[in-house]
């Protein structure tokens, strides 16, 4: 992850102007798993995202947000990291990131805010209900012992067959993302779905049913390459999406400002002297 270097606090007009790390890939599966959950028999539930920085996956995911439905989103912001590796990491990649600038660019999109928890991710299973969410976003500290103990809180959230997403799980920068990862699928029951260069796609529910419906849209899309391969005892999909095409962005509530029409400029008209004598101070 490339440090960045500007939070802005204005509203963003489109969707691509949110500074984040979501790829047209990962966009297309947030899409399909979000949206199959609408016929799922048990895929009601709460949405979760852990690590929302500036908010562009987080405004994807609101979009899916049903009535009677929770969304949290739990990030640090602006407050102290719990200890010293994470603060490093904090002030080498988010170091501008502040609250405001979230929600700023969330409100542009969505009439209302998420709950938003501004605390370490070790808090959020005291916050929520044991197996009330459907879907669940795990991208906040990418250091081994913050994303074990994000994993473990994923695991206890996770609803019935809810489907867990987990950010740079193979990236050279971040090997204790994929040490948690792995480690959850050899130790906790954790099964992965499907993988694209930036995500894994797992769920501590039955795997099955949405490997083989994923498998058959996969073969109807023409942008996306995929291939199966047995690890740990069970198939992994392998997408890359290195031509995807990005679903239909999250629209800005309101459009954005057009620029005034170029008009003739009128001769200007001639200050009265004695505002001017004033206003430089020379009055008589
Ligand atoms: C990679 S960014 C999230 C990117 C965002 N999901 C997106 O796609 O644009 C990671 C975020 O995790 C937050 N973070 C880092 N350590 C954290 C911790 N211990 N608890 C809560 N949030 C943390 C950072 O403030 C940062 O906003």
């Amino acid at each position: 992850m490339s440090p960045t270097t500007s939070a802005p606090v204005t509203a963003p007009s489109h969707f691509s102007d949110v500074k984040g790390w979501f790829w047209p890939v990962d966009q297309l599966l947030f899409d399909w798993f979000l949206t199959r959950q609408d016929c799922a028999p048990r895929g009601t539930g709460d949405l979760l995202e852990l690590g929302a920085y500036l908010g562009k996956s987080a405004i994807f995911i609101g979009a899916y947000q049903r009535p009677g439905e929770e969304f949290t989103v739990c990030d640090l912001f602006d407050s102290p990291a719990p200890d010293d590796p994470n603060s490093a990491e904090m002030g080498r990649s988010y170091a501008t990131l502040t609250r405001r600038a979230f929600e700023a660019n969330y409100l542009a999109f969505h009439e209302r805010l998420p709950t938003v928890v501004q605390a370490p991710t070790s808090v959020i299973a005291s916050r929520l209900t044991p197996g009330s969410c459907r879907f669940i976003h795990v991208d906040a500290s990418h250091l081994y012992e913050h994303v074990r103990g994000d994993i473990e809180a994923a695991k206890e959230l996770s609803a019935p067959d809810a489907i867990v997403a987990f950010d740079d799980f193979r990236a050279e920068h971040c090997p204790g993302v994929a040490a948690a990862v792995w480690g959850a699928v050899a130790t906790t029951g954790l099964k992965l779905i499907c993988i694209t260069g930036t995500k894994a796609y797992g769920t501590w529910g039955d795997p099955e049913p949405a490997r083989a419906e994923l498998l058959e849209w996969l073969t109807s899309r023409t942008d996306l390459w995929h291939g199966v391969e047995e690890v740990a005892g069970a198939p992994l999909i392998r997408i890359s999406g290195k031509k995807a095409q990005a679903p239909t962005p999250p629209q800005p509530l309101r459009p954005a400002a057009k620029d005034p029409e170029p008009t003739e400029p009128a001769d200007p008209a001639p200050a009265p002297r004695n505002l001017l004598s004033r206003a430089f101070g020379r009055g008589r």
